[in-house]
């Protein structure tokens, strides 16, 4: 497990954490597979399943924002759109034999989610909390 998810990153909504900490597990069986020689299409398939649920974790985010009139969603829809079109960028290239997937492709991930959410996944957190 690279990446575990601590009570310091809950933004109070149960199913919200439950989807971040899937999010993490993903990513940990994703760097395993590299850490154990996976086969490609593993590892396509990994990383691909991550990308997938991250683009439904933000949807379900984004719908949970609306809801509470969460006065920035624009700015948080676009660190979500950002992610997904360098996420995708590596997938393709990996899938187009143009890239290996390393550490690199995890470290990204890992900054990226941890990142977001202390910095913006907390905003609504706390906007909803007033
Ligand atoms: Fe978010
Ligand atoms: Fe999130």
């Amino acid at each position: 497990m690279i990446l575990k998810w601590t009570e310091d990153l809950s933004v109070d909504h149960e199913q919200l954490d439950k989807e971040h900490q899937s999010l993490f597990e993903m990513l940990s069986d994703f760097y395993e597979g590299i850490q154990n020689g996976s086969s490609k299409e593993k590892l396509a398939s990994l990383i691909k399943g991550l990308l997938d649920y991250a683009q439904i974790h933000f949807t379900n985010e984004e719908e949970y924002m609306q809801s509470v009139n969460f006065p920035e969603l624009d700015d948080h829809k676009k660190e979500h759109e950002a992610f997904m079109q360098k996420a995708n960028e590596f997938y393709e290239k990996y899938t187009s034999g143009r890239l290996i997937l390393s550490l690199e492709v995890t470290n990204f991930i890992k900054e990226w989610i941890t990142h977001h959410i202390k910095n913006e996944d907390k905003k609504y957190a706390v906007f909803a909390r007033k």
